[in-house]
């Protein structure tokens, strides 16, 4: 991954957003905007951006950082159920570590001007999304292992191009988030290889959660190239390297073969490889379920956002708190520049 900060920043042309009486018209500024574009380099908060590649933004954030957040509940329901103390661990630090991801998203949205407080309110009420695939239950500890192998590898194969994406804090930001989903990614997938060298009961768990995650986790990627508008734009932004498809057709590939590895079967009868092309042909996942889950009629989307509303209810002594903490050491260091200028 190439994510280096030697990329230039437009900001010495453009300067902050802002009444500029004498300083370069749109025009200029957004001919500016596309050459960086052009070359590859980033765009920085400070830098003049269309408004439009703004909300774009902020939307995509704002729903990864969302995805990441309602995504601890699924797994956090085992973390108390965990077959063993090193288990309950390693459950414990992967879901941490979501909520990390999630915060690195929420500062990112922020460098774009969006109120992470505003955010919340918009996920809370239902008027930004998540991502679809947690809005599905985990039936068995196997689930876990399978979320780790399928969701986690196929938020890899969405989130490494990311790391290229042009919105500078955007992509420093997936750096480490991807290093930490391939970590989560082997977890997920040496816990099943673990269930699969136990009794028959485990494998049979094991094949049950591949063949009810499979299809939900190709439908991650969101639907088929010709049924997504906003694409092409956030191609052209180069927001987004790859479409929807392609990024599905990368998962498929990555993900056969470690399925024969671990000895169980992927759910689709049209599977095969296809030498021709190159890669595996699959069936059509059923689009009709995923317009569904999106708009709130999946298994689990009532109680993630029910669960989701009361943790920002049960929280909110510990924002007023750190709220007033925050001031009364802004305070006191106000008074402190004050006394040491005296
Ligand atoms: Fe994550
Ligand atoms: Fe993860």
């Amino acid at each position: 991954m190439t994510t280096s900060d030697s990329a230039s920043s437009t900001s010495s042309a453009a300067g902050p957003a802002g009444p500029r009486p004498e300083g370069p018209d749109e025009q200029d500024l957004e001919q500016h905007f596309d050459a960086t574009i052009a070359r590859d380099q980033r765009i920085e908060p400070r830098d003049w951006m269309p408004d439009g590649y703004r909300r774009t933004l902020i939307r995509q954030i704002a729903q990864h950082a969302h995805s990441e957040i309602i995504g601890m509940q699924p797994e956090g329901e085992w973390i108390m159920k965990a077959p063993s103390l090193r288990r309950k661990a390693i459950l414990f630090a992967k879901v941490q570590d979501e909520a990390g991801h999630g915060l690195y998203l929420y500062s990112a949205a922020e460098t774009l001007g969006a109120d992470r407080a505003d955010l919340t309110q918009r996920l809370i009420e239902g008027r930004q999304k998540y991502s679809s695939i947690f809005n599905y239950p985990t039936l068995s500890f196997a689930d876990v292992g399978v979320i780790g192998w399928f969701v986690d590898g196929a938020a890899i194969c969405n989130q490494v191009p990311l790391c290229r994406s042009s919105y500078g804090p955007y992509a420093r930001a997936m750096v480490r988030i991807c290093k930490e989903e391939s970590f989560h990614q082997r977890q997920g997938y040496e816990l099943l290889m673990t269930m699969m060298r136990g009794t028959d009961a485990q494998r049979e768990m094991v094949q049950d959660a591949v063949d009810r995650w499979w299809w939900p986790s190709l439908m991650m990627f969101g639907p088929p190239d010709d049924a997504s508008p906003n694409s092409a734009q956030s191609m052209a932004w180069k927001i987004k390297r790859h479409s929807n498809d392609e990024l599905r057709q990368r998962f498929v590939d990555m993900t056969v073969p470690q399925a024969e590895k671990l000895g169980v079967t992927l759910p689709d009868p049209e599977l095969r490889w296809n030498a021709e092309r190159g890669h595996h042909d699959f069936g059509t996942p059923d689009w009709s379920e995923l317009q569904r889950v999106i708009s709130g009629d999946g298994p689990c989307n009532a109680q993630r956002m029910e669960r989701r509303r009361t943790a920002h209810e049960e929280g909110a002594w510990v924002r007023e708190a750190a709220s007033a903490y925050a001031a009364k050491q802004a305070k006191q260091s106000e008074r402190a520049r004050k006394g040491a200028a005296a």
